[in-house]
């Protein structure tokens, strides 16, 4: 999506004769909106309609827990078990009509090959690295990077030591913002990333092999099951605009300013009905009388949700690395008691966080249930928080006191 880019073997002309061993290739043209959004053009050994076998349909069951009350809400995340692979071990924690959030902590390698037909991905990787296999190529990833693989990518994941995901699924387009580039698509200077930072698949191997190979496909709000009889890596080429990539949040470049920037200045990608923000170590506001933590707002129309990356809210009691705070639409939030006063002259933060904004609510859960801890709603109370100060109590009562210094 972010730019052209070409792997392998392709005809000097697109819908022209191209063969392999003297056997015409199977051309796929892959792309977005009615053949006029982005696209990629793709030549396969075999047709990708060959099936052999029609497998199972499984419909994907969410167990949603709707909570008597309404109120801002802090999961615990980082204990959860480990299970499933890095497909059939997302648990969502929450979800709309326009995005699914999911935690992973695969502990089983895929045997077989996934592609989302119904949507796009963004997996940030929190902890781990590996290699995403895919009809594109080779993609590597690491700690910290995003992982956006658009419909319609065939891929498997090849981790290297234990991993930990945040899953975002999306029946619409993961895109970088449109105020980011110019007409042509060029990031702008001032955006907070450049195309240097973006990195796409960088080695295409073409197998030949046959025998029996399960693909598990994302549709109709389940997972179905095709087998075919040749590994679905057959592609001798590609171009276009359409492929997997990835993106390091260690590579976003915080933007600062005198007095306070609002959560948009953070922003990395552009989602349906929502966004997704990164925000990074960075210098806090500067004018001597700014306030360097943010100011109470309501989210009139949005719900946010924060993932806890690193930094230094561990010092903070209850708040750890994995924690999520969710902040529903039509409460304000901000700063607990006495933050504000404390954060004056605080040069810098050394947090990191991923935000996901929606404009619809999000359901939730039982996961979620299970990993609320019930407190965080009455951080904000001052009698509760063991004084004015907002600092936590001696049992704990302050959790998430830290938690929204920043946001
Ligand atoms: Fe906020």
């Amino acid at each position: 999506m972010p730019f052209y880019q070409r792997l392998g073997h392709v005809p000097p002309k697109r819908h022209t004769q191209f063969r392999d061993n003297g056997t015409l290739l199977t051309e796929e043209v892959m792309g977005l909106e009615g053949f006029v959004g982005n696209e990629s053009i793709l030549y396969h050994l075999q047709s990708p309609c060959r099936v052999q076998k029609l497998g199972e349909f499984e419909p994907i069951v969410r167990d949603e827990w709707v909570p008597e009350t309404h109120a801002h809400r802090h999961f615990v995340t980082y204990g959860i078990d480990a299970g499933g692979d890095e497909v059939t071990g997302r648990r969502p924690l929450m979800w709309n009509g326009d995005v699914e959030i999911s935690l992973c902590r695969p502990a089983e390698t895929m045997d077989y090959f996934f592609r989302n037909g119904e949507g796009d991905e963004v997996i940030f990787v929190h902890e781990g690295s590996g290699t995403l296999e895919t009809s594109f190529g080779e993609v590597p990833y690491r700690e910290g990077d995003y992982v956006v693989v658009p419909r319609g990518t065939t891929y498997r994941f090849r981790a290297e030591g234990p991993q930990r995901h945040l899953v975002f699924e999306t029946p619409g387009l993961i895109e970088i913002p449109r105020r980011y580039r110019n007409q042509y698509g060029q990031l702008l200077e001032g955006a907070p990333y450049y195309h240097r930072d973006i990195h796409p698949p960088t080695e295409l191997h073409t197998h030949r092999e046959r025998g029996e190979f399960p693909i598990k496909v994302r549709v109709r709000d389940g997972y179905q099951t095709y087998v075919v009889d040749y590994h679905p890596f057959d592609v001798v080429g590609w171009d276009g605009y359409l492929y997997p990539w990835t993106f390091s949040v260690h590579d976003f470049e915080p933007i600062t300013g005198r007095i306070h920037q609002p959560p948009p200045s953070h922003q990395t990608f552009q989602g349906q009905n929502f966004v997704i923000c990164s925000f990074c170590p960075r210098k806090l506001d500067f004018d001597p009388l700014a306030v360097p933590i943010p100011y109470h707002h309501s989210n009139l129309q949005s719900e946010e949700m924060i993932y806890y990356v690193s930094g230094n809210f561990g010092s903070r009691k209850g708040v750890d690395v994995g924690s999520i705070t969710l902040h529903p639409s039509g409460l304000p939030h901000g700063p607990q008691p006495g933050l504000a006063e404390k954060s004056i002259g605080m040069h810098e933060t050394s947090e990191l966080a991923v935000m996901c904004d929606t404009f619809h609510p999000l359901k939730l859960s039982a996961l979620a249930h299970e990993l609320d801890d019930g407190k965080y709603a009455y951080s904000w109370y001052e009698n509760a928080t063991g004084g004015e100060t907002g600092e936590p109590s001696a049992d704990g009562d302050a959790t998430g006191a830290g938690l929204t210094s920043h946001f």
